[in-house]
């Protein structure tokens, strides 16, 4: 696949991609890393943020700038969206200005509204259903790992939220078994749970399992995030008790494969969802994780912008 195949395109759930464009993107990030392909645009990004963000804001304006374009970021308490505009407008208006808009909101709806009164491309970049930017760049992080991804097998212990969404999308892309390990009231989506069954197909096998230690057995990668994901921090004291079997720590790490690699998407809850001495050992691949958020959202605008 060309990279130009993207183009114009939207990102608002993984499962906007095929396998090969998954790995098309994968491929075009390591080049970029490596300095092996120079691409060069003067768009301009917008980001419209409701929610806090460190590494998703950070990395998306770096890498536009290194690219030679340009971002506004549309804070949403000083544009009139705090005021209540209608989406409608808003997306019609932005849609005249910016050649790319990067969203984080609650409801992938608003997603929805913003794509289908936009021409130009619409990313997402975290709703409540979906994290897929995240996702590219930990695939990217265990491709290098394990220098391929087929037949992996990641185990995800904790909420079936938004993260474990894209990943079972991902995975399910690119040919990796995923097991999915939570409370029972805390499982995943059920209609993404049936997508990502329908993608692997009969390659692999997508797991839901409220067993921790089934979900670690073997497993190459170890992957968690909050209990409480950004608008549930009222939950969060309720949830410490039942998530505390699903936390990643040595027992688990022990039970995984010996190359067994731990990675968070981050921000993490130090002491909650993974120990200290996980996240600082010897397994842990998350500040090389959290790096190619850059290198993976990189590849993504070259290929949603196409050459200029
Ligand atoms: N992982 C992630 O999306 O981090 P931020 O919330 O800091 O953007
Ligand atoms: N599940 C978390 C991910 C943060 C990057 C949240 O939505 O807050």
């Amino acid at each position: 696949m060309s990279v130009e195949a993207l183009k114009g395109r939207d990102l608002l759930s993984l499962a906007d991609l095929n396998t090969s464009e998954v790995l098309s993107l994968l491929d075009l990030a390591v080049a970029l890393k490596a300095g092996k392909v120079r691409s060069r645009c003067c768009k301009v990004l917008g980001l419209l943020f409701r929610k806090a963000s460190t590494r998703t804001r950070v990395s998306f304006s770096v890498a536009m700038y290194q690219l030679g374009g340009q971002v506004i970021d549309l804070n949403t308490s000083t544009t009139q969206v705090s005021r209540g505009e209608p989406t409608i407008d808003t997306a019609r208006v932005l849609d005249r200005y910016l050649d790319i808009l990067a969203i984080r909101t609650y409801e992938q709806q608003e997603l929805e509204t913003f794509a289908h009164y936009s021409q130009i491309p619409i990313i997402n970049a975290l709703t409540d259903l979906e994290h897929p930017c995240q996702v590219l760049a930990d695939l990217l992080t265990i491709q290098e790992r394990f220098g391929g991804l087929e037949g992996l097998t990641l185990a995800y212990l904790g909420d079936g939220n938004n993260v474990a969404h894209s990943l079972m999308l991902g995975c399910a892309l690119v040919g990796m078994n995923v097991r999915v390990a939570t409370p029972k009231e805390y499982q995943p989506d059920q209609a993404i749970a049936q997508l990502a069954k329908k993608l692997a197909g009969d390659r692999t096998q997508i797991l839901l399992t409220s067993d921790p230690e089934a979900a670690a057995d073997g497993a190459h990668v170890l992957y968690t995030d909050v209990w409480s994901s950004m608008g549930q921090e009222d939950l969060a004291a309720t949830r410490i008790p039942i998530f505390q079997p699903y936390q990643v720590n040595q027992r688990l790490l022990d039970a995984a494969d010996s190359r067994a690699i731990v990675l968070h998407c981050l921000p993490a809850h130090r002491g909650e969802e993974i120990t200290d001495e996980v996240m600082e050992g010897s397994h842990s691949q998350i500040w090389d994780q959290a790096e190619n958020r850059l290198h993976a959202q990189k590849a993504l605008l070259v290929s949603l912008l196409g050459a200029d």
